[in-house]
């Protein structure tokens, strides 16, 4: 491929980005409270996991929480509370979720979705209890979602023979937009040049990212239940499916595509899979000392692929490292930099793409990553709660590169120098 037609599919990558956080972003008005589904941006506030209240139920309460769960909500949000047609409902995925936005849910539903509505059907009084079942109360058993659950969850629609040679259809494949139509749980493929609806298709509970095959030919989308879809642009229409977690967050996929990463919220896990077939290789626990020393499970963040550097990384948010994984190395080796930051979130490369930036931001900094040297470069402290997204960076007249954030704890955008990291500019 060209290096013009790459760009065009970057452009597309990008504007795919822009559609899912707009996707994310148009909820409907009784879910506007933060919770676990929606996008970082709007909820800043969110505890760290897993961190379940001790509940301030009684015995009485928790038993009477459990039969109704039992009678009316286990169908589509599993025995053990680890979701099915609905999310998971724990406390490690909705601790920190507004009483508000549940007690709304589950008094009125969701339109145009499988949730109904309970009021006629529990009190006000048992619906608040439900509330503090899912947030405090956490499962008899514990769900565990491992390399079994995974290939049990697995589904191949088209092996490697029975892909198509040539697009199934007349659309330009470079202009075809996938849009995430996040609270009917669907995506649709739209043509870019017509601005039809193609075709929608049921990818899982709020996708929340897509990555393409450097190819531009097929796409991987990750759901907020876990569930990750490999499309492919020639068929329009999955090639395999699997659900890698109860609740996810990134996707990466290798440049050769043989493999994909996909970064879990819960259980606090990374997934190696193979690119072709979603096949499970490797399920690393994600588990390290944080910047205090303590030993923390945590959820993960930003996961990407370094092109130039042939490796995934990947950012632990309450653990606050850094995980490099080597795919070419039989067993997927990982190398840890510990203390990167308090509160990893979103990440960027720089234009080398030897640098790795993103946000600490519980520290109000921005952490470097030198990808080659495989050591933490920089911590350039920026403002508070620093929140670049995609990212953002450029060029000066005089030829300096230059890098920005933007915040969620104060109107602050900031800008620094790569590779000085030094803050050259500040706009209140
Ligand atoms: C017929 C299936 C079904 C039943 C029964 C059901 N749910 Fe749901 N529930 C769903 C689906 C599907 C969603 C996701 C809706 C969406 O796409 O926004 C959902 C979403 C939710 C959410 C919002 C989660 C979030 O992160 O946005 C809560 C809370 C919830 N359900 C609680 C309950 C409770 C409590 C019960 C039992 C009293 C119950 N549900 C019964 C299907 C169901």
């Amino acid at each position: 491929m060209g290096k013009r037609s790459q760009w065009t599919f970057f452009g597309v990558a990008l504007l795919l980005v822009l559609l899912v956080l707009a996707g994310c972003a148009r909820k409907p008005p009784q879910a506007e409270a933060p919770k676990p589904s929606a996008p970082a941006a709007t909820k800043p506030s969110a505890p760290p996991a897993p961190a379940a209240q001790p509940a301030g139920l009684t015995p009485e309460q928790i038993e009477k929480a459990k039969k109704i769960w039992t009678d009316r909500c286990e169908g589509c949000h599993g025995p053990t509370r680890a979701g099915a047609t609905g999310p998971a409902l724990l406390p490690e995925t909705h601790g920190g979720a507004k009483d508000e936005m549940l007690i709304n849910t589950i008094t009125d539903g969701r339109e145009g979705t499988a949730m109904p509505a309970f009021k006629d059907r529990l009190s006000a009084d048992e619906i608040k209890l439900m509330v503090q079942f899912i947030k405090t109360v956490p499962p008899d058993k514990p769900p565990t979602w491992g390399i079994e659950e995974i290939e049990g969850s697995r589904k191949v629609y088209l092996t490697k023979d029975q892909l198509p040679k040539k697009p199934q259809h007349k659309h330009r494949i470079e202009n075809i937009f996938f849009v995430v139509e996040r609270d009917v749980s669907k995506g649709a493929f739209i043509d870019g040049d017509t601005f039809e609806v193609i075709k929608e298709v049921p990818f899982g509970f709020a996708i929340h990212e897509i990555e393409y095959t450097h190819d531009g030919r097929f796409g991987y989308t990750v759901a907020r239940n876990g569930q990750v879809v490999k499309f492919d642009l020639y068929a329009l229409d999955a090639v395999a499916e699997a659900r890698v977690c109860l609740n996810a967050r990134g996707v990466a996929v290798s440049d050769d595509a043989k493999y994909v990463i996909v970064g879990c919220y819960f259980p606090f896990q990374m997934v190696i899979l193979s690119g072709e077939d979603l096949k499970p290789l490797k399920v690393v626990p994600a588990r390290g000392a944080n910047p205090d020393g303590k030993e923390v499970d945590s959820r993960v963040a930003a996961v990407a692929w370094s092109g130039k550097h042939k490796v995934f990384l990947a950012a632990l948010k309450e653990a606050g490292q850094i995980w490099i994984v080597e795919p070419k190395e039989p067993d997927f080796p990982v190398t840890k930099l510990e203390k990167a930051g308090r509160v990893l979130h979103d990440f960027f490369f720089d234009e080398s793409g030897d640098y790795w930036m993103g946000a600490a931001q519980q520290s109000g900094a921005i952490v470097v990553v030198d990808v080659k040297n495989r050591t933490i470069a920089a911590s350039i402290p920026t403002g508070k709660q620093p929140h670049p997204g995609i990212g953002a960076f450029w060029r000066l007249k005089d030829g300096r590169q230059v890098a920005g954030t933007v915040h969620i704890g104060e109107g602050k955008l900031t800008i620094w120098e790569v590779p000085t990291w030094k803050v050259v500019g500040e706009r209140v």
